[in-house]
């Protein structure tokens, strides 16, 4: 895993999500010698093949397998983690995303349901806890992965789209009150991004960043202790223009940016 070099050392990072995508990549550049990485996930082979990984990078790894929408087992296991080892990075990671098709747009309640557990309830239950105890000692950060869809929703992932507004809503209402005491929180909103997430949705290449790209972006962000961080640009230009056209232009060309 080549990339930027890291020029800030965390010590003791949790990453949700790390069995695949993102996360797997995040924690295997943040692997180093005596780091501890506390790292969840739901594939077990896949994350034992991360935490192998980082092990054998030097870094100290606990790992779980777990679905995040435990609610109880989910925080019991960060603050043990954090009692053991005090947190200075946490990265919500894990998300899941249905997609659905236009003109059909009445998504399953269950789809709705998983995703808003996931994407929303679940990030505040694995970041909020962490918050608290970072606040006490007046360090730490905090990393959100929200997505570009949070600037204007996306017609084929409706409540994916939701799911990623509200997320960013509500760690932009508290990221401040936090940075007084120290505490950085990071939201990160990436375009469309070469994993597994995206493999289903027949995206041009051009239009995807790969993995290695959006971490150095991601990590730079970290370090520099954005409070947003969007990439690539031009597609956030490109979303961002949408808010300022009148909103019945801004939905054609959404469908038609689409092929739909
Ligand atoms: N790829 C993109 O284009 C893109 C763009 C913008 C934002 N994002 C966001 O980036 C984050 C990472 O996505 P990715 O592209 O890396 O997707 P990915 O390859 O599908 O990985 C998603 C990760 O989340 C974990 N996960 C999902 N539901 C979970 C649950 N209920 N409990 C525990 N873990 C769960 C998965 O675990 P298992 O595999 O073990 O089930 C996996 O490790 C997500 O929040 C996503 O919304 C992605």
């Amino acid at each position: 895993m080549e990339g930027i070099v890291i020029n800030i050392r965390f010590n003791n990072i949790i990453i949700t999500g790390a069995s695949n995508g993102l996360g797997n990549a995040l924690a295997k550049r943040y692997a180093d010698s005596g780091v501890h990485l506390g790292l969840i996930g739901r594939h077990q082979d896949r994350l034992n093949q991360t935490a192998k990984y980082c092990r054998d990078k030097g870094a100290i790894v606990e790992s779980v397998s777990m679905d995040i929408r435990d609610r109880e087992n989910l925080i019991d296991w960060i603050l043990r983690f954090d009692s053991n080892f005090p947190v200075d990075l946490i990265i919500a990671n894990a998300g899941v995303m249905y997609s659905s098709v236009p003109g059909h747009p009445t998504e399953q309640k269950i789809i709705i349901d998983e995703t808003f557990d996931v994407n929303f309830n679940s990030v505040i239950n694995t970041v909020n806890p962490m918050l608290e105890r970072m606040q006490k000692r007046k360090h730490g950060s905090a990393v959100i992965i929200s997505s570009l869809s949070a600037y204007h929703g996306i017609p084929t992932f409706p409540a994916y789209s939701a799911s990623k507004v509200a997320i960013k809503a509500y760690y932009e209402a508290i990221r401040g009150i936090y940075a007084r005491d120290n505490v950085n929180i990071t939201i990160v909103c990436p375009s469309y991004v070469n994993t597994d997430m995206t493999k289903t949705l027949n995206i041009n290449k051009f239009m995807l960043t790969s993995i290695d790209k959006a971490v150095d972006k991601i990590i730079t962000g970290i370090e520099k202790r954005k409070p947003l961080i969007s990439f690539p640009w031009f597609h956030t230009l490109g979303i961002s223009l949408l808010r300022l056209i009148p909103d019945r232009i801004a939905d054609r060309i959404l469908l038609m940016v689409l092929g739909k």
